[in-house]
């Protein structure tokens, strides 16, 4: 591994393709991310340069490249989101932040997200999850379960940010759906009709209906605990309130980080059980040993290493973010070449979890999550939450809240796949499979 050196001018830069003036290699990077990276690996290896997004681009492939890159945070490289999602993003949310002020937020934000602050929302998404799939049970058949999911992990969230607030969910989840398509925009065109615009039209909507409940919360003299709570609880070393702007941008950061993730690692966990009745056999016969414990707790879910393996498998096999970018503050030397400062650096989850250290990647197999055979991986191969000090602040509250979705729909309910729908993930932002997941659901 190498770290930054003092002289590198002699180091050539990676080898690749800048492609079209502009747009670079954009559009076969957004058109399919998967064969973009399988493509130029072949040719160049685990190291190599494009121009995507709007900026020159290193992809740095492996275990090792992770773990540079992880250790590289606020020494050579800083966090940087593409053009339209810089637009998009508040400035003052944890995502934007860089440096002490990053490690500030995330400092705040930590207690609100341990494994042990979950204990409180097993029983409230236990709650929602029987509401949301009795409404499955008695809707239209077969139907889109990413559709449905979606509005389940939704209503989950807003109760762990901001608790009993009135929140009209479903007119939430609309906007923000738009606001996020708007975030992957290829290009931040603010035109009539394009997405992008409807990203902004979306933003500005949603922080006109979140506001004035941020207001009224602020004004309570004790905050309830939630995450909006330690938000406006929070005070800096002069006693000082976070800004109201600062609450906002966070908490539609958050609402973000958190949900297209969690509804395709669940949509995607729903499709591979359904795919692979072995291990949806498994699964119940976990589920039946624990039966009669009654609502579930840390402590019931704890004892499902089975479901675990599998979750964590599913964001093996699909990892909901495929990757994530940095940009170099220097020159930096890394695998013999020169990454000039001010170029983008990838960080290629899919890419890490689709080759060695991990043999047939493509199949689907629960087993190989077991403690045994994981515990010889290198650091740095299985990454689907990140690492470094930017690792996903909501990776135990992911965790938790998908171990409790599939627990309830094991024990209660089944879903079959309708045949003949496209099942392959769309490949860009996130891996959903394509036809939304046409289920036909009933009770077990
Ligand atoms: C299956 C679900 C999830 C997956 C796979 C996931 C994955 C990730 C990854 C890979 C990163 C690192 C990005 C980077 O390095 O730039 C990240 C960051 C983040 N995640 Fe998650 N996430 C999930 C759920 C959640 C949830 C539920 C929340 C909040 C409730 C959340 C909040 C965040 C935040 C705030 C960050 C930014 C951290 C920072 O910049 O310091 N995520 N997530």
């Amino acid at each position: 591994m190498e770290t930054p050196a003092a002289d590198i001018s002699h180091l050539p830069l990676p080898p690749g393709s800048s492609g079209l003036p502009l747009l670079g290699e954009t559009l076969s990077f957004i058109q399919d991310t998967g064969k973009f990276l399988a493509d130029r690996r072949r040719l160049h290896g685990e190291v190599f340069r494009s121009h995507v997004l709007g900026d020159p681009i290193v992809f740095l492939l492996g275990p090792e490249a992770n773990r540079w890159i992880f250790a590289g945070e606020n020494k050579y490289l800083r966090n940087r989101w593409h053009l339209s999602a810089r637009k998009l993003l508040g400035k003052q949310s944890v995502a934007m932040l860089n440096g002490g002020a990053h490690l500030d937020r995330r400092r705040l934000l930590a207690p609100h997200f341990t494994y042990a602050a979950m204990r409180h929302f097993v029983p409230r998404i236990e709650a929602l999850v029987h509401r949301h799939c009795e409404q499955w049970l008695s809707g239209t058949q077969p139907f889109k379960a990413v559709d449905a999911v979606r509005a389940l992990v939704f209503e989950v969230a807003i109760v762990l940010m901001m608790g009993e607030s009135p929140v009209d969910a479903a007119y939430m989840s609309r906007l923000f759906k738009k606001w996020a398509a708007g975030l992957f925009a290829a290009v931040p065109l603010d035109l009539p009709f394009t997405t992008f615009a409807r990203g902004v039209a979306a933003e500005k909507e949603m922080r006109a209906y979140l506001e004035p409940m941020v207001v009224e919360r602020e004004k309570l003299a004790e905050q309830p605990p939630d995450t909006l709570g330690s938000l406006l609880s929070a005070r800096d070393e002069q006693g000082r309130p976070l800004p109201r702007e600062a609450v906002l941008d966070e908490l539609q950061l958050l609402l973000f980080a958190g949900h297209d993730t969690t509804v395709t690692a669940t949509s995607n966990l729903m499709m591979l059980l359904a795919q692979h009745p072995e291990v949806l056999e498994r699964c119940l016969r976990e589920q039946q040993e624990l039966a009669g414990q009654g609502p579930l707790t840390l402590e019931t879910l704890r004892a499902m290493p089975y479901l675990h393996q599998v979750i964590q498998e599913v964001m093996r096999v699909i990892p909901p973010i495929a990757g994530a970018f940095r940009v170099t503050t220097q020159d930096v030397a890394y695998g013999g070449y020169r990454i000039p400062k001010g170029w983008q650096v990838s960080l290629s989850i899919r890419a890490s979890h689709q080759s060695a250290p991990w043999t047939s990647p493509e199949r689907f197999d629960p087993e190989r999550m077991g403690p045994e055979r994981c515990e010889q991986k290198p650091q740095g191969a299985y990454i689907p939450f990140g690492g470094g000090p930017r690792v996903c602040v909501g990776q135990h509250f992911a965790m938790v809240e998908m171990a409790v979705v599939a627990a309830l729909l094991l024990r209660g309910y089944q879903w079959e796949l309708v045949p003949g729908q496209d099942l392959s993930p769309i490949p860009f932002p996130i891996p959903l499979p394509r036809d939304g997941l046409l289920v036909r659901f009933s009770r077990r």
